[in-house]
C-alpha cells in the first residue's frame, strides 16, 4: 500500500485523503454501495417515491429520513441473509420538501407546518425492520420480507418496568401510564444478545411545545430536560406534544425502546429500568456470570454515562426467557475520580440520597429523573457522552465524548476547557468483568488536528494528516476486538473535511493511531457503523447529506430545490438530497480492514 501498514498495527489499509466534495469515499479496494434511501419501498406494493407529492400514507410504507443506528440479525445464523434495522432519527424539512424555504438576504425562513406535512415528519421518524439478502457479492433489500416493519412516531407501544402505570406517565389519551404512541428521536441503539434491537429517544424535548400549568410538579423535571425544546411544530396539530394540553406526556419519551424484529405484530417496549435521559445508545455484552451489561451514554453537555445490568442471566437455549430481562435490573451512573480509578454508584431507591426527603417516592421517580438523581450521587459531569461501547474480551469500554465548548474547568476525565474536538476514554472493568461495580479508566486520545499545537490532540505520531478526527460518536467493536470510531460535527469551515469512519489502535505500538477508511458527502455526519460477525461487511448510515449551508464549492444555502451543496446519491436534479445506508464490502470479499 502507498500509505503502507503501521507498525504494530492490527488495520492493513491504504487510507482515504481527507477532505470534503460531493461524493462518499473508501479506502482503494473497496465498494460503498448505497443499499437503501429515504423514500424507498419497504414493502411489494409501497408507493414509488414521488418527492413533488409525498404523502404520510406513502412515507409509512417507505424507508424513513435520517438513518442513525443500524444493526444486522443474521436469519438461522446465516451471514449472507438476514434483517437490517435502522433508526431514524429527525427530519430536516428544509432537505425534504419543495417549495417551503424563503431566502431573502441573509435571512432564510422555512414556512409553518401543515399538518400533512407534520405527518409525513412523524412518518419518517421511528425505524426500519428490512430483510436484506447477499447475491453475487451485493446487498439487495427484499421487499417482499415477512418482517419487514416501519415504526414511526404513532407505533402503538407498551410501558414496561419500575415506571410503568405510575402516576407521572398517565397521560390526557392513556389512563393507565402503560401505553403510549411512537417513538422519535431515536439515536443509536444496539442488538442484544437475544437478537432483539434496541433504540435509544434522544432528544425528545425538541418535539414539545407549550407551557406546563402553573406550578405543575413536573416543572423542574421538565427544565433538567430543556422541555418543551420547540424544534418541531408537532404539538400545533397533537394536544400530546403540547405540554399545556398533555402535560405528562413528555415523561414517556427519554427511554430505550426495545422491539422484537423477527415478529414484525410484536408490540414495541419502552423499557424504563434503563433510565429516563437523552439516550444515544445502548450496546451490550454478557457478564461473566452471564447477566447481561448495557452500556449508555447521555449526549448532552455536562450530563453523564450510564450502565445497566440485568438482574437475570442470558439464555442461550431459550430466547423466550429473555424477553423481559431489561425490566429487572441495577441502573448506575459513571464516576471518574482524579487518580484513574472509577466507580459505579447504583440508583436504587432508598439507598445513599435517592429518597422520599429527596423527591424520590420510588424506583419509578428514581428512573423518570435518572439525571436528578445521579446529581445527587455526584457522578462525573461529562463532555457529551456518545456511544458507549464494551468488548467482552478484554472488559474493556470504550467511551466517545464528542466535545463541549461550554466546560470552563477541566478534570482529569474531561482534560480540556471549551473542548471543541472531543476524546475517547477507555475503561478497562475490575477483574475484566463488565459487571463491576469499580474499574480504572484512561483516555485513548484526545481528539483534533495534531499539527494545530493549541488544539492538544494526542494522536500517536504514525497518524496521518488523513488520520486524526474530532467530534467522536458512534463506534464499532468488530469481532476481532478492533475499535472502529465514527464522527459527527467535522465540516469544511472547521477542520476542512468531513465525517467518516476511522480505523483505531488500541494496544501495542501503534495505541492511538488513527486511519481514515471511508468519508461521507458535504453535510453528512457517519452513524451507525455495524460491521457483521463474518467481518465482511460494514453497514454505514449516511445521515443529513448537504445540510448545514457549507459553502465549500461557492453553492449557496441547501434547501431542496435550492443551490444544493450535493444531491447524493442519485445525483439527478429530479430527486433531493437523499439519506441512505451504505454497504461496504472488500472487492475480493474478504475481511475487512
Ligand atoms: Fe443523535 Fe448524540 O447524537
Ligand atoms: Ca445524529
Ligand atoms: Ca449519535
Ligand atoms: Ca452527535
Amino acid at each position: 500500500h502507498a500509505q503502507g501498514k503501521v507498525e504494530g498495527s492490527v488495520f492493513d489499509f491504504a487510507e482515504v485523503a481527507a477532505g470534503v466534495d460531493a461524493d462518499h469515499h473508501v479506502a482503494e479496494g473497496y465498494d460503498a454501495d448505497v443499499l437503501i434511501r429515504w423514500g424507498d419501498k419497504i414493502f411489494a406494493d409501497s408507493p414509488d417515491f414521488d418527492p413533488l407529492n409525498q404523502s404520510e400514507a406513502a412515507q409509512e410504507r417507505q424507508f424513513g429520513y435520517n438513518n442513525d443506528y443500524v444493526g444486522f440479525i443474521p436469519l438461522e445464523g446465516a451471514a449472507d441473509h438476514g434483517l437490517l434495522v435502522v433508526n431514524h432519527e429527525y427530519t430536516n424539512e428544509h432537505l425534504m420538501f419543495p417549495g417551503i424555504v424563503t431566502v431573502n438576504g441573509d435571512e432564510i425562513t422555512v414556512a409553518a407546518a401543515t399538518e400533512e406535512r407534520v405527518n409525513i415528519e412523524m412518518a419518517a421518524h421511528g425505524g426500519t425492520v428490512i430483510e436484506i439478502r447477499k447475491t453475487d457479492g451485493k446487498w439487495q433489500v427484499v421487499p417482499e420480507g415477512a418482517m419487514n416493519r416501519r415504526i414511526t412516531a404513532k407505533t402503538e407501544m407498551a410501558i414496561a418496568g419500575p415506571a410503568a402505570g405510575h402516576a407521572r406517565m398517565q397521560s390526557v389519551a392513556d389512563a393507565t401510564g402503560t401505553k403510549v404512541l411512537g417513538t422519535i428521536n431515536d439515536c443509536a441503539g444496539g442488538i442484544t444478545p437475544w437478537g432483539t434491537w434496541i433504540m435509544g429517544e434522544e432528544n425528545f424535548h425538541g418535539y414539545f411545545i407549550g407551557a406546563l400549568p402553573a406550578d405543575h410538579p413536573e416543572a423542574a423535571n421538565y427544565e433538567r430536560l430543556g422541555l418543551p425544546g420547540e424544534n418541531y411544530e408537532w404539538g400545533r396539530f397533537h394536544d400530546r406534544f403540547d405540554l399545556s394540553k398533555d402535560p405528562n406526556e413528555a415523561n414517556r419519551h427519554g427511554w430505550m425502546v426495545e422491539v422484537d424484529p423477527l415478529d414484525p405484530n410484536s408490540v414495541p417496549k419502552k423499557r424504563t429500568a434503563l433510565g429516563r435521559f437523552k439516550h444515544e445508545g445502548a450496546e451490550s455484552a454478557l457478564a461473566a456470570d452471564g447477566r447481561v451489561v448495557f452500556y449508555m451514554g447521555d449526549d448532552e453537555r455536562f450530563e453523564y454515562v450510564y450502565k445497566f445490568v440485568t438482574a437475570g442471566t442470558y439464555n442461550p437455549d431459550d430466547r423466550a426467557a429473555n424477553m423481559d430481562l431489561l425490566d429487572e435490573g441495577t441502573l448506575y451512573v459513571a464516576r471518574f475520580d482524579e487518580d484513574g480509578s472509577m466507580t459505579w454508584l447504583p440508583l436504587v431507591h432508598g439507598e445513599g440520597p435517592l429518597t422520599a426527603e429527596n423527591g424520590f417516592e420510588s424506583q419509578a421517580d428514581v428512573v423518570i429523573e435518572a439525571r436528578r438523581a445521579a446529581d445527587l450521587l455526584e457522578a462525573t459531569p461529562m463532555d457529551r457522552p456518545e456511544d458507549v461501547e464494551p468488548n467482552p474480551a478484554n472488559g474493556r469500554v470504550y467511551v466517545m465524548l464528542t466535545n463541549n465548548t461550554k466546560r470552563e474547568e477541566a478534570n482529569a476525565a474531561n482534560p480540556r476547557v471549551e473542548n471543541a474536538f472531543g476524546h475517547v476514554i477507555e475503561i478497562q472493568e475490575a477483574g475484566g468483568d463488565l459487571a463491576a461495580t469499580t474499574g480504572t479508566w484512561e483516555i485513548l486520545v484526545k481528539c483534533g488536528d495534531p499539527a494545530i499545537a493549541e488544539v492538544g490532540a494526542t494522536f500517536s505520531t504514525a497518524t496521518t494528516e488523513n488520520g486524526w478526527f474530532g467530534m467522536p460518536d458512534n463506534c464499532a467493536i468488530d469481532a476481532d476486538g478492533r475499535l472502529w470510531v465514527a464522527t459527527d460535527g467535522n465540516a469544511p469551515g472547521k477542520t476542512g473535511r468531513t465525517d467518516g469512519l476511522w480505523a483505531m489502535d488500541t494496544d501495542g505500538a501503534a495505541r492511538g493511531t488513527s486511519r481514515l477508511f471511508y468519508r461521507v458527502p458535504v453535510g453528512a455526519e457517519l452513524c451507525g457503523p455495524f460491521m457483521t460477525a463474518d467481518m465482511t461487511t460494514f453497514f454505514v448510515a449516511v445521515q443529513h447529506p448537504a445540510d448545514g449551508g457549507e459553502d465549500w464549492d461557492g453553492h449557496g444555502r441547501p434547501s431542496y430545490y435550492e443551490d444544493l451543496s450535493t444531491r447524493w446519491p442519485d445525483f439527478d436534479d429530479s430527486m433531493p438530497v437523499r439519506p441512505a445506508v451504505v454497504a461496504i464490502t472488500r472487492q475480493d470479499g474478504g475481511r475487512i480492514g
